[in-house]
């Protein structure tokens, strides 16, 4: 006989999902694994000499890197002796200032600063991110892409996206050729949404640093970092060629952050038996070395590794938090699905939600799921009004915004008719008035009619042989009758000048202000203090449209 419970539950979403038991051999276990290093410093004549376990003779080309420019040796020693019971107290500890305890995280050394926040529950570590993330104001980013490529939808769906909050939104392609399209209709369909939001468009390097340097996009964040030689040496990197990636994004004013997760190393087969956590705590100690201001991490597209072992959406708050805690800004995953159950997704979700990062989702779809390019989103449009009324329910800021039907079918509408006339200026193929009307309505790519792909690729290389730059999208706009757009455009081009927004956790507001930690600083101390949701904000966050109101109930 079989039990009629179980063979329903059999059938729950959540029993879709993959699950593994722990392989501490080969690096399938998320954290405390008893193979992972044990914390340890030894520095003579101002040179480490052996950290974590291991002598200077046997450092890899990552130790040496983190060795070098990753650990701040003037406390090093001290901290390094400090009990880390000890230490995750005084991180979840409200009264202790987030200024103060920065200076012991980033004196810690990769085992060391794994061993800390191993000490904590989820909740603990929830308390450490409100306080340690740098930027006092959390926001979230998108996706924007979709099945085909299309243009103008692009477009529409990135200004519908930016009236609906997001401050950063991220395209890439599903065919490689279309990549300068992708790139121009996310920029110019973002503007038209709300001036000041960022973009970037996730391509295979040489070419994302190009439509970076032309001013088609405004920052970039997929530049991948590895926690142990042989991936990183696997594609073709070491710690210092990304490091100088780094810094030619930096010297041409482009915002940039690296990717790193718990997961890749393990996944790509060279985990050398040490846990996911570990090693993502190598490369975030990467990231802080090559000076590079922020991460995207949380497992993102290796979600699926740690969400099949025990403990693995801890270590990826984990994982997060590590980075807050040395000083970099946070693009805190909640990207690509991992789960059928949407109770699963949402636990998910609340572990960054609920404390804020600088940005909760590092890739929320701004699309169906079916046009997401990046395999799926753990959040997608279909759930946008679930989103709000989280934010509702809990008085919580998860940056998004209730908008209403009118405004998103109004904004979608200027959006196309703008990269409509972009496109004409330009001498690229035409955007047909159907074309306008379908991208004004649309869910998604199964509602817009098709284009003529093979001219539209063979379109977007001439662009680029011409040299096409952000210049000339100005141009476009203002010959086309958008000066409100053209303007917006133009400021994004004047922050490659100022540098402004290279500051840590920089985002740009809708009056034009660089929001950082540096004028934004997080200084949460305990109820009272730090980010609150309140004042017009939450009259905004409030304000759903299916929310009765009985003064107009006859
Ligand atoms: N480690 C390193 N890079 C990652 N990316 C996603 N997940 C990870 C990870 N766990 C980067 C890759 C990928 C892009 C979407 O983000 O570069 O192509
Ligand atoms: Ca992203």
């Amino acid at each position: 006989m079989k039990s009629k419970r179980f063979e329903e539950l059999a059938k729950r979403p959540v029993n879709q999902d993959g699950f593994v038991k722990e392989w501490i051999e080969e690096g399938l276990i998320a954290m405390e694994s008893p193979n992972d290093p044990k914390p340890s410093i030894k520095i003579e004549n101002g040179k480490v000499v052996e950290m974590d376990s291991k002598k200077l003779a046997d450092f890899d080309l990552i130790d040496h890197f983190i060795a070098k420019y990753g650990v701040d040796l003037s406390r090093a020693e001290e901290v390094m002796q400090m009990d880390s019971v000890k230490l995750a107290n005084m991180l979840c500890d409200p009264n202790v200032p987030r200024e103060k305890i920065v200076l012991l995280t980033t004196a810690m050394t990769p085992a060391k600063i794994v061993e800390v926040v191993s000490q904590m529950n989820v909740v603990e570590m929830m308390m450490s991110m409100q306080k340690m993330r740098s930027r006092r104001t959390p926001t979230t980013q998108a996706h924007v892409t979709n099945l085909r490529d299309n243009p103008v939808q692009i477009a529409a769906d990135a200004a519908e996206a930016a009236i609906r909050g997001f401050d950063e939104q991220e395209t890439t392609v599903a065919v490689v050729r279309y990549a300068p399209f992708n790139a121009l209709s996310l920029l110019v369909g973002s503007q038209t949404g709300r001036g000041g939001v960022l973009t970037q468009c996730s391509l295979e390097e040489a070419t994302e640093l190009e439509l970076g340097m032309r001013g088609l996009t405004c920052y970039a964040e997929t530049i991948s970092v590895y926690g142990t030689e042989p991936v990183f040496t696997d594609g073709d990197d070491t710690p210092w060629s990304k490091g100088i990636l780094a810094s030619a994004y930096a010297s041409r004013g482009l915002k940039m952050r690296f990717t790193s997760g718990t997961g890749s190393e393990v996944q790509m087969g060279y985990a050398e038996g040490k846990s996911m956590l570990y090693l993502e705590s190598r490369c975030i100690f990467i990231t802080k070395a090559a000076g590079v201001q922020g991460l995207q991490n949380g497992s993102i597209s290796c979600i699926g590794i740690p969400g099949a072992v025990p403990s693995g959406i801890r270590a990826v708050l984990a994982e997060n938090l590590i980075a807050v805690m040395l000083d970099l800004e946070v693009a805190s995953g909640n990207d690509q699905t991992f789960s059928h159950s949407d109770i699963r997704r949402t636990a998910r979700l609340l572990m960054q939600f609920l404390p804020g990062t600088d940005y909760i989702s590092s890739g929320y779809s701004a699309t169906p799921n079916y046009d997401n390019m990046f395999a799926g989103s753990n959040f997608d449009a279909d759930d946008f009004d679930d989103y709000n009324i989280l934010q509702r329910d809990l008085k919580v800021d998860g940056g998004l915004t209730p908008v209403t039907e009118e405004e998103v079918v109004a904004v979608r509408n200027k959006a196309a008719r703008v990269i409509q006339v972009v496109f004409e200026k330009l001498g690229l193929p035409t955007v047909t008035d159907e074309e306008v009307e379908a991208a004004t309505y649309a869910r998604g790519s199964n509602d817009m009619p098709e284009r003529n792909m093979v001219e539209d690729i063979k379109a977007a290389a001439e662009m680029m042989d011409r040299g096409v730059t952000g210049l000339d999208v100005v141009k476009a706009l203002s010959a086309g009758g958008f000066d409100d757009v053209a303007e917006s455009v133009l400021n994004m081009l004047k922050q490659r000048v100022s540098g402004d927004f290279l500051h840590t956790s920089a985002i740009i507001d809708k009056d034009w202000n660089v929001i950082s930690s540096v004028n934004d600083l997080n200084d949460y101390a305990g109820p009272g203090t730090g980010y609150r949701l309140e004042g017009e904000r939450w009259e905004k966050l409030k304000n759903i449209a299916v929310a009765v109101d009985a003064n107009e109930l006859d």
